[in-house]
């Protein structure tokens, strides 16, 4: 059964316990020429009103739908709050279920396995709304589960049987449910032809220039080309051919070794946060495939962006666009019509991350294949404000084994060490992109991490995002300019760095910053996980939190906040842009919360729709 331990740990801080051991040096030396230069010139890095932003030539009307509200509070309510003339109500919660022949969420037992396989998962996180046949059909990954609560019912909070780690994997991956509007209200289309569940055991085929490959052979797949199941998956993506992108992320936490502390550790296992222990889930008790004694290789065959054809379920691992610690994927198009998908790579230190097609996108065709070839780079800033997209073949370690483990190759080739990488955002409305730096207690404190000019804060605890404006706006490009679009802090309690940017002040400020997404006027969505304590560095932050920002003048206003304990990720329209979808990940993780249904129900983690009193078009 599963280590009493790790599973108390969140998931960032059982991993950060073993954080990789980083081979670079030229953050060392991109340092050091910072300071050098004896500056920490901070203003230089924003643009703002007045400054180079607004008044610059050539940048386009900001936005067609400038969606105004009165700013919300900070507050620690057990609810969501949204500002006066919006209303909020809940779609789905975890474990509701999307066929009709299947139990409701029961209170006590949690579900069983049969009937979380074919409910909502747990802790939704990115979603998309695709329209197929004249349906509504809602997709959303349920990255992990909080055993807490699962298991809450345990007086150890751990799964006790293998029928309880068999829920346990069933209550991960995607979900695909067609949704209907019903007097104002969303809910589940139950037994609607869409919905299914993909879970860690659905087959998926594995695609690009490492299938077939050795590192990714094992006893159950001789051939290395069909993985069974996807999971922790975080963001997402969507593609112009309508296809969903879900992310792999956190993959490392749910392997373990039966062969203990004498388990044979490679220096890729190191990289990649490969232990002989898990994170709490025990899957290996009851599954072999998940035991590093008997399939080294299993790992690697997780850790990918995988595409899913939302209207028949095939999925697709895309091991063209690398494998790291996946965020989201968020694709652009260069001017010649080959697909661009940015994508963080969300460890202490790790990287920021490009895929450029080989083929063209053709608009009246099916492009399956066009996320199965091309190449792969990572952004190296220089701090005189411009930036390099290094490809990932210059380390000279093969395309294969660059894919497979890309942050090796990564290092070698001199890319800048980021404050986690979390969600990337491209601008509708103008050639530049968006990524959030959520924070990074270790910056500037760790030798394989030191201050550099896109990451300058030691111990950051609030966060960042820098903006990329790529040279002749082309997504296709080699180079880039940079700057801070914001930097996270608290003005109340610090003077300095750490109280922020000049577009931060006591009404509208956060930390941690996470879920990104412009909507289709050109508004930013900021979405938040980080400490909620609203004490010491964190007092007047209150709870996690959805903000909006103007692209242009640096503004931001904070437009939600959520229940208690949890981080609020997610987010997506309905085709008629008038309600907005908003996913809430496991509120009460810290037995604060009760949400969405109050008394003393279980805390489920749900997504709400929010929509304007007056019916009008909220993005
Ligand atoms: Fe699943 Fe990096 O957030
Ligand atoms: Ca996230
Ligand atoms: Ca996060």
């Amino acid at each position: 059964m599963p280590a009493a331990d790790n599973h108390r740990l969140s998931f960032d801080e059982w991993d950060e316990q073993d954080n990789p051991i980083q081979d670079i040096q030229f953050d060392t030396v991109l340092s050091r020429r910072y300071f050098l230069l004896g500056t920490f010139a901070l203003g230089s890095l924003y643009s703002f009103p007045g400054t180079s932003g607004m008044n610059s030539p050539g940048i386009p009307s900001p936005m067609r739908n400038k969606i105004t509200f009165e700013p919300v509070q900070a507050n620690s309510l057990d609810t969501v709050t949204v500002p006066p003339g919006f209303k909020w109500h809940t779609v789905v919660r975890w474990g509701d279920p999307l066929f009709d022949h299947v139990p409701e969420f029961d209170q006590i037992t949690r579900g069983q396995p049969s009937s979380q396989a074919l409910s909502f998962g747990d802790n939704n996180d990115g979603m998309d709304i695709f329209r197929i046949d004249g349906k509504n059909v809602l997709v959303v990954n349920n990255e992990y589960v909080n055993l807490g609560l699962m298991f809450g019912n345990n007086p150890s909070g751990l799964p006790k049987t293998p029928e309880d780690i068999h829920k346990c994997k069933m209550a991960h991956g995607v979900t695909i449910m067609e949704i209907v509007e019903n007097k104002g209200r969303w809910e589940i289309s139950r037994d609607s032809p869409f919905n299914r569940r993909i879970t860690p055991e659905t087959p998926c085929m594995i695609t690009g220039p490492a299938r077939g490959s050795d590192l990714l052979k094992t006893k159950h797949d001789p051939d290395g080309t069909t993985v069974l199941g996807t999971f922790n998956n975080c963001g997402n993506g969507r593609t112009p051919w309508g296809t969903y992108l879900a992310c792999e992320e956190n993959f490392n936490g749910y392997f373990s070794s039966s062969a203990g502390e004498d388990m044979p550790r490679t220096d890729e296992m190191t990289r990649y946060g490969i232990r002989n222990k898990d994170w709490g889930y025990g899957w290996a008790n009851v599954d072999e495939r998940f035991d590093l004694a008997s399939h080294p290789n299993e790992p690697n065959r997780h850790g990918y962006v995988t595409e899913i054809n939302p209207a028949n379920g095939s999925c697709r691992k895309l091991t063209a666009l690398g494998r790291i610690k996946h965020e989201n994927a968020e694709v652009a198009m260069a001017g010649d019509g080959r697909v661009v998908v940015y994508m963080g790579d969300d460890e202490r230190g790790e990287y920021l991350y490009k895929f450029v097609s080989a083929k063209t996108h053709d608009p009246s065709g099916m492009n399956e294949d066009l996320l199965h070839d091309g190449e792969l780079y990572v952004a190296r800033f220089s701090p005189d404000g411009s930036g390099k997209w290094i490809n990932l073949l210059q380390a000279g370690l093969g395309r294969e084994y660059t894919l497979v483990f890309t942050r090796i190759a990564a290092s070698r080739v001199d890319a800048t060490t980021m404050d986690r990488p979390e969600w990337v955002a491209v601008n509708p409305n103008k050639v530049e992109i968006y990524c959030c730096l959520t924070n990074n207690a270790g910056r500037g404190k760790n030798a394989s991490q030191p201050l550099n000019p896109v990451n300058p804060r030691t111990g950051n605890i609030y966060g960042h995002i820098v903006r990329l404006t790529p040279t002749r706006e082309e997504h296709g490009s080699a180079d880039f300019t940079w700057d801070m679009y914001v930097m996270a802090g608290n003005p109340a309690g610090h003077r300095g760095i750490h109280a922020g940017s000049p577009n931060i002040n006591e009404e509208n400020m956060f930390n941690s910053p996470d879920g990104l997404k412009f909507d289709s006027s050109g508004n930013l969505w900021i979405q938040t996980d980080g400490p909620d304590t609203n004490e010491g560095d964190y007092e007047g932050m209150g709870n996690n939190q959805m903000l909006m920002g103007n692209p242009v003048t640096g503004e931001i206003k904070r437009f939600l906040v959520g229940p208690r304990d949890c981080e609020v990720t997610g987010l997506t329209w309905s085709p008629d842009k008038k309600t907005m979808f908003v996913g809430i990940q496991h509120p009460g993780v810290r037995g604060n919360s009760h949400w969405p249904d109050g008394g003393d129900a279980v805390p489920r983690s749900s997504i709400i729709a929010i929509r304007k009193d007056d019916g009008s078009i909220i993005g």
